[in-house]
């Protein structure tokens, strides 16, 4: 039970990476104009580090179309997401590039390794309009408007273009901005995965049970706690009192504030709860801890797991030994004691991405935008804002600038 668990884990993260690095380019059946000298402006970075890696180039090529069932998005709109930072300063990129080069060395017998890891364009969000398809692309057209969630190998969409797989995007909810569109993918994935496909949550089983949103005013949290309210479950949001309203309003029924000192003891003398859902991690809400408020049978659902920072930080073999142990270890806590434990982690999935479609269009999701907008040129400041804390709500950019 916990190797199967822990394959499945490994499982989408690898998915989510699973995409052509390198191979021919694919011909494009039908080209609409892009650019005259197939250039494009990007944020790029060449080092790891902290927000001065960031450089603006003009000179950046198009990204290519690397499978038969890829398209060419002009990027309209993105936003920014804490992967972005932790990605900027490192995080996951001795696992990353170790995929990369395990494919590149198969594909290629190691031509192209040294070609992997920079200059690289962050940015996972994006809305935008399809000019280029390649050959096999069945469900979308030229000049569709799409929404999604890049994986984590692909180039980024902090630049005017950027690539996805058919089966990856969905068509923009027609009911919100670009922008709008664009805060949506990473955390409502995220959230999906996490509630659907890792914890077994759907219509047939959920009215009626109880959840806890640790994290709930949070990007992936506020999306979690409409996902539960629309499965018909009670949810109690753990947040700060400043949330405490906005959480009620979308959908939470009860609220802890984790500021004040005795939110465990208020969370214990409430009914048990089928589901915790855990956005902010094990140094404040370990599985120890937490599991006591949950039913026999219940879930703990993290997405915040160990699997990169270990290899980050222990290599390869030590990092994936270090991880497996850990989820060995949990998952039997959590069988002694008659709960379960997850790790839960996005993918780009077009499928989840139009079920999120229809419940936006039925006003039964909305995303909530920070104030404050930023214009493709301040994208730094706007990763800025969002690492200084002072976002309250999904921060996004508009692209206006056109070469
Ligand atoms: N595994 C995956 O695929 C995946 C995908 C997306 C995100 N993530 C990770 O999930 C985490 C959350 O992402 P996000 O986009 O939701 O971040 P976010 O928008 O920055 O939200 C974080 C939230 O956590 C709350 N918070 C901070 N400390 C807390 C505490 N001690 N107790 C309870 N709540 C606390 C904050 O609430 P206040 O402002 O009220 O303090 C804030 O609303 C990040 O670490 C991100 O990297 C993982």
């Amino acid at each position: 039970m916990p190797l199967v668990f822990l394959k499945r884990s490994v499982y989408t993260a690898i998915k989510s990476i699973s995409e052509p690095i390198y191979s021919s380019p694919i011909p494009s059946t039908t080209t609409t104009t892009t650019t005259a000298s197939g250039r494009m402006q990007a944020w790029i970075i060449y080092y790891y580090g902290n927000n001065q890696q960031f450089t603006i180039s003009d000179s950046v090529q198009l990204p290519i179309i690397l499978s038969p069932k890829d398209v060419l998005i002009k990027v309209s709109a993105s936003s920014i997401n804490q992967i972005d930072i932790r990605r900027r300063e490192g995080y996951g990129g001795k696992l990353i590039n170790a995929y990369q080069s395990m494919k590149a060395i198969l594909q290629f017998g190691g031509s192209q390794v040294d070609k992997l890891e920079f200059p690289l364009i962050l940015g996972r969000d994006f809305c935008g309009e399809i000019i280029r398809k390649g050959p096999n692309v069945t469900k979308f057209n030229i000049g569709d408007k799409v929404y999604g969630a890049l994986n984590v190998t692909r180039q980024g969409s902090f630049a005017q273009y950027c690539a996805a797989g058919e089966d990856e995007i969905c068509l923009k909810p027609n009911n919100i901005s670009d922008e709008e569109a664009a805060a949506l993918p990473l955390v409502s994935l995220t959230s999906w995965y996490a509630i659907r496909k890792f914890s077994g949550f759907n219509e047939q089983n959920a009215l009626g049970k109880r959840a806890l949103v640790i994290g709930a005013s949070g990007g992936v949290g506020h999306i979690a706690t409409q996902l539960f309210k629309n499965l018909g479950m009670e949810t109690t949001a753990l947040c700060s009192a400043d949330s405490f309203d906005y959480i009620r309003q979308i959908g939470a029924e009860d609220t802890v504030n984790y500021k004040q000192k005795d939110w465990l003891t208020e969370l214990s003398q409430k009914p048990k709860y089928d589901i915790i859902f855990d956005t902010v991690g094990p140094r404040y809400y370990s599985f120890e801890l937490m599991s006591p408020l949950l039913n026999q049978g219940g879930t703990f659902v993290t997405i915040i797991t160990p699997v990169f920072r270990n290899v980050d930080k222990h290599g390869l073999i030590s990092g994936l030994s270090r991880s497996a142990y850990k989820a060995v270890k949990q998952t039997l806590y959590g069988l002694s004691n008659g709960v379960n434990y997850r790790w839960a982690a996005y993918s780009a999935d077009g499928n989840v991405l139009s079920k999120i479609k229809t419940l936006v269009e039925q006003n039964k999701l909305k995303v909530k935008i920070d104030s404050q907008k930023f214009s493709f040129e301040q994208i730094p400041e706007a990763i800025s804002y969002v690492e200084n804390g002072s976002a309250k709500g999904k921060v996004v950019i508009k692209y206006s600038t056109v070469l």
